[in-house]
């Protein structure tokens, strides 16, 4: 490769992975808050060798056919639904994304939604806030208890573990989870027991979502799902918005069909701003900051820019999301 590796980055990411980017690469670093739309993403790719992208980032088949050069998409990530995979691997592009690190970070959002939806937390500041706490009332603000009831985990990888791990060790709850695969240390561990998702949905008091977003999960969470889960439920979702029909989530939290709801992420991303969604007392919704602490966001520049510069010097990568793309990667050469 002659000179520098040319390369474009649709944010501004930590210093902990993107000060070696620059070094080491001819970089554009898109400078605003709000996403790069998506022609000028593909505009921009057209002479590059390496991409760093972001969730909110579409980059599909026809953006990688209009980037010949393209080696390697390295997703700023550990879900990577914004990529088509497929398309990248049919081409010879790596792609990349950051697991592990943020673990604990979304575990750790997964049970503060669950417990602040369980226990009214935000309507409650907002009660105060609102000057309306004239007194300490006995049948004010009744929420769930947490020790001692079960959980049910929805997709029971290294997020999904994280927090039952939490949930028995710190509230001795009982852990339910339903996966397509066993995780058998979740069982010997945490005395988990793997059920189907009805059963799971009937027993659990609290049901956490954790499964990637694939066409077999989108819109896994709808009407019928809902009124299995108990009255008293509290339902969280730190994975992915489409997971989730939110107008039956919406119709399920009005009608006491479950209790409440937490939520990190949401279809779309922002929710329109007069969606019911940021209006219900009884469901609390984030915006997608559950990897938002200073040392995750950091761990996870540096993997991006561990894969990014990887996949421009055709070394496999260190979080490779296509392995199977070894055989036919692009090459300075081939660019
Ligand atoms: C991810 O990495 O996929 C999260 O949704 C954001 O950190």
């Amino acid at each position: 490769m002659a000179g520098k590796p040319k390369v474009f980055v649709t944010r501004r990411l930590p210093a902990a992975g993107l000060d070696r980017i620059c070094q080491q690469c001819e970089t554009e670093v898109w400078p605003e808050q709000m996403p790069p739309p998506y022609d000028l993403i593909r505009q921009k790719v057209a002479d590059c060798d390496g991409l760093v992208s972001l969730l909110t980032d579409r980059i599909d088949a026809a953006l990688m056919e209009a980037a010949p050069r393209l080696k390697v998409v390295s997703n700023y990530a550990v879900g990577f639904n914004n990529i088509d995979v497929a398309a990248a691997t049919a081409r010879g592009i790596a792609v990349g994304n950051t697991p592990g690190v943020l673990t604990d970070a979304t575990a750790d959002m997964a049970f503060c939604l669950l417990i602040a939806a369980a226990r009214r937390l935000v309507e409650s500041v907002h009660y105060a806030q609102a000057g309306q706490w004239k007194t300490w009332e006995p049948l004010g603000h009744l929420g769930q208890d947490l020790a001692g009831r079960t959980l049910g985990v929805v997709g029971m990888g290294r997020i999904g573990y994280a927090l039952a791990r939490r949930c028995r060790f710190g509230w001795d709850m009982q852990v339910l989870y339903h996966d397509t695969y066993r995780h058998e240390k979740a069982e010997t561990e945490l005395g988990a027991r793997s059920v189907d998702l009805d059963t799971l949905l009937r027993q659990a008091d609290f049901v956490s979502v954790h499964t990637d977003l694939n066409e077999t999960t989108r819109g896994l969470f709808n009407a019928e799902r809902f009124e299995k889960m108990k009255p008293t439920a509290v339902f969280v979702n730190t994975a992915r918005g489409p997971i989730v029909i939110e107008k039956d989530l919406i119709a399920a939290l009005k009608n006491g069909v479950i209790f409440a709801a937490g939520l990190d992420v949401t279809d779309p991303e922002p929710p329109e701003p007069s969606s019911e969604l940021l209006r219900l007392p009884n469901l609390i919704v984030a915006p997608h900051i559950a990897s938002a602490t200073v040392g995750t966001r950091n761990a996870m520049a540096e993997i991006c820019a561990n894969n990014l510069l990887a996949g421009l010097s055709g070394q496999p990568l260190p979080a490779w999301v296509n392995p199977e793309v070894a055989s036919k990667r692009r090459t300075s050469a081939s660019g």
